[in-house]
């Protein structure tokens, strides 16, 4: 496979799954998208999701001028710097759909971030909330759903908070002891 077909394969799956959680998830709740980037995702996503508010997560905005979301929807800055006073604002368990696109061509430094973000986006999940991602992330109140999607394993990750009936006993008991 040439590095052409893989970016080919992987914009693919971006793309399939946008459409996908465009037409499964719940009608409330937050949209994010964490790294604008060009804003293409940004734009398919805001075209598939008329009308809903989509917050987006940027450290550097450089996006196509056409694909600039409103100053009141762009978070600038650093997620972890962003992500933490965010949450406090709206409250925890309010993401219907997260987008994280923020991989760089660094895999050490890639999986640090993952490993660091992922309590953060695990609080913001709301039951039943999707996350899409370009890496993996170690969320313990999620399932890993990509298989659901048809989308090939590793090319991209699908992770859906469980019903907190699912959790909230397992807790209480460990939290008793
Ligand atoms: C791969 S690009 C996103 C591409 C975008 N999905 C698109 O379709 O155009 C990743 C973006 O994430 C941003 N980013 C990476 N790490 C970040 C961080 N810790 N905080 C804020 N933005 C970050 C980068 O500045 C970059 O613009």
């Amino acid at each position: 496979m040439t590095r052409l077909d893989s970016v080919i394969r992987r914009l693919t799956a971006q793309r399939d799954l946008l459409d996908w959680a465009s037409r499964i998830i719940s009608p409330t709740g937050l949209v994010l998208e964490l790294g604008l980037g060009n804003g293409r995702t940004y734009d398919h996503l805001r075209t598939r999701l008329p009308g809903r508010e989509i917050y987006v997560f940027e450290r550097s905005p450089a996006a196509h001028p056409a694909c600039l979301p409103e100053p009141k929807y762009l978070m600038v800055g650093d997620i972890f710097d962003t992500l933490p006073p965010f949450i406090e604002a709206v409250g925890r368990r309010r993401a219907a759909l997260i987008h994280a696109d923020i991989g760089s061509g660094d895999e050490r430094l890639n999986r640090e971030v993952a490993l660091r973000m992922s309590p953060l986006l695990d609080e913001l999940l709301q039951p039943g909330g999707l996350l899409l991602a370009d890496r993996s992330f170690a969320l313990p109140h999620c399932e890993d759903v990509t298989r659901e999607t048809g989308v090939a394993e590793g090319r991209y990750y699908v992770y859906r908070r469980q019903p907190e009936s699912a959790y909230s006993a397992a807790e209480q008991r460990t939290s008793a002891r």
